[in-house]
């Protein structure tokens, strides 16, 4: 929401500007909204620092303007949903702050993980677990007589104390935000750390203290929280939805997160990260589908999001050198950002062509690349300087919407008011909404196009994929039923299309009517041919 229009001229996108952008919603084709955290924070992780739940920070306006909100998009044919933070809070929530002030053994603490630190004066901390963002996971407080005292635990930056999951307070509250926004009109949460909330107990040391498989993610009791909260959303009508950001580190633990009392979808995160190669894709769009078969839950495809470098700049780079999808991991990397925009526009097919939810992150439907050169003195993230200046996190990606004009702000807000924290390029004036609306051959137009088929062609969206057994390795080509198919070909050379119309494709074809090399094409295709259930070329 802070970058994508601005309403009330503080150079902070509002519920005002995203009220008076839902045609641009419209007009391109989407059927929903999910809104970052919306509520007051101080700011320490992008808002994913909350203090008060159940209230809207007043920069973005109050409950009144979220509920008119709600109402206007629903009116607008989209559905909302906002995000809910479980894991955490922020350290000015008024249970936190109590929990300091009532000193060790008090009950407010036992909401949060305090513990004694180790060594003889309890100098160290309770064990090694790093956070997320770099350094401890544990900071030491000044207790209420002055000295050092306790630590906490927090996964993320120090401003976001975990809490305890155990504690029937903490689930109580959520189960009141969770009812709060529903009986507002909002349609579902976009589950934050959905696989973080439990501890093991023992808190003991780890070896790699980020590793996935470590004693604070996935654990088995966080399931019984989502039964809880899948029966609250049931109690509405029409039932209210969870779509989760789950990282388990492999597609059959995120199943387990989308049975059929749980939540209902997951981004798929194999997806996301998998190079731009077309084994690395057609290994992650199939384990995807086995596992999600086997609980029956629809697959949630993405490219980006707030977290990550945007996929225009990801694809940019080398695939075979690509390691990560942070700036950090790839600014060292030489980037070619024609060829990451071609990626991208074949990406898109890939994307609306896969069977399921898909999750478009704000800009991307205008190509926008990640700002790599952000100056230091404006950078937000935490990790800038969790990790002393070298990871300069994930604000590239959420620089402010170029919606119309040739100069910054360029219609984010109205020129004149203060500049957005995190500046524009001032290059962008060709990748605004105005300028790319009436371009045929613009991203927007292929995004918009893309979308209105998606919603018309009965093949689209949910429904079947078969592999197509005869396709060449570097291509991935599926056929959706009834009759349409996707090639995309990540190949270094031209590949000849299948019979077939093709309805859309992410550039034009050669002289001799063949798919080139970083394209994808749609084609309606009554008689392809479907493999025997084998993944082509395999062994290729
Ligand atoms: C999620 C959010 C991210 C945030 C973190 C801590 O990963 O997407 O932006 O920093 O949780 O809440």
């Amino acid at each position: 929401m802070r970058s994508f229009a601005d309403g009330d001229g503080d150079g902070v996108g509002d519920i005002a500007g995203l009220e008076a952008r839902i045609p641009h919603l419209v007009d391109l084709g989407v059927d929903a909204v999910w809104i970052n955290p919306w509520y007051p924070s101080p700011l320490a992780d992008g808002g994913y620092d909350i203090s008060d739940h159940r209230a809207v920070d007043p920069t973005f306006g109050t409950v009144a303007d979220a509920e008119r909100l709600v109402g206007a998009l629903h009116r607008a044919g989209l559905r909302v949903l906002l995000d809910i933070v479980p894991n955490h809070t922020s350290s000015t929530h008024p249970w936190f702050r109590a929990a300091v002030a009532d000193g060790p053994g008090s009950a407010s603490r036992e909401r949060f993980v305090f513990r004694t630190g180790r060594g003889v004066h309890g100098e160290l901390p309770p064990n090694n677990w790093r956070s997320q963002f770099g350094g401890s996971a544990w900071t030491r407080i000044v207790e209420p007589d002055g000295r050092l005292g306790q630590w906490y635990l927090h996964l993320f930056a120090p401003q976001q104390p975990d809490l305890n999951w155990h504690h029937l307070d903490v689930r109580v509250d959520f189960d009141a935000t969770l009812r709060f926004w529903f009986d507002r009109g909002v349609d579902g949460f976009r589950v934050d750390v959905a696989h973080g909330l439990f501890k093991d107990s023992g808190l003991r040391d780890v070896e790699d203290s980020r590793d996935a498989a470590h004693p604070h993610w996935d654990r088995e009791e966080v399931h019984e929280v989502y039964r809880s909260w899948r029966r609250v959303a049931d109690a509405y009508d029409p039932p209210r939805v969870f779509l989760g950001e789950v990282v388990t580190g492999t597609p059959s633990r995120t199943a387990r997160y989308v049975r059929d009392d749980e939540l209902h979808m997951a981004f798929n995160f194999d997806f996301l990260e998998a190079p731009w190669r077309a084994d690395d894709l057609r290994a992650a769009i199939i384990s995807t589908l086995g596992s999600l078969a086997e609980v029956g839950a629809p697959a949630t495809w993405v490219l980006s999001n707030h977290d990550v470098m945007r996929h225009a700049s990801r694809m940019a780079r080398d695939q075979d050198l690509v390691d990560g999808h942070n700036l950090v991991d790839l600014l060292d990397l030489p980037s070619d950002p024609e060829l990451g925009w071609r990626r991208a526009r074949a990406a898109v097919l890939l994307l609306l062509g896969l069977p399921g939810v898909a999750c478009v992150y704000q800009g991307e439907e205008l190509g926008l690349p990640e700002v790599e050169d952000l100056p230091a003195d404006v950078l937000l993230d935490p990790s800038w300087e969790r990790s002393g200046g070298t990871d300069p996190g994930r604000d590239g990606c959420r620089v402010p919407i170029p919606w119309s004009g040739d100069r910054t702000p360029f219609g984010f807000s109205q020129e004149g008011v203060p500049p957005p924290p995190l500046p524009q390029p001032s290059w962008w004036r060709s990748l605004t909404v105005q300028a790319q609306r009436c371009d045929p051959s613009s991203m927007l137009s292929l995004y918009t196009a893309a979308l209105r088929i998606r919603r018309a062609h009965p093949a689209l969206g949910d429904g079947d994929l078969e592999w197509m057994a005869e396709a060449p390795p570097d291509v991935v080509d599926f056929r959706r039923p009834p009759g349409l198919r996707v090639v995309v070909n990540l190949g270094a050379t031209p590949v000849a299309l299948p019979d077939g119309r093709p309805v859309l494709a992410s550039c034009p074809l050669d002289a001799d009517g063949r798919l080139p090399s970083d394209a994808a094409a749609w084609l309606e295709c009554d008689d392809a041919p479907v493999s025997d259930g084998q993944v082509p070329n395999e062994d290729a």
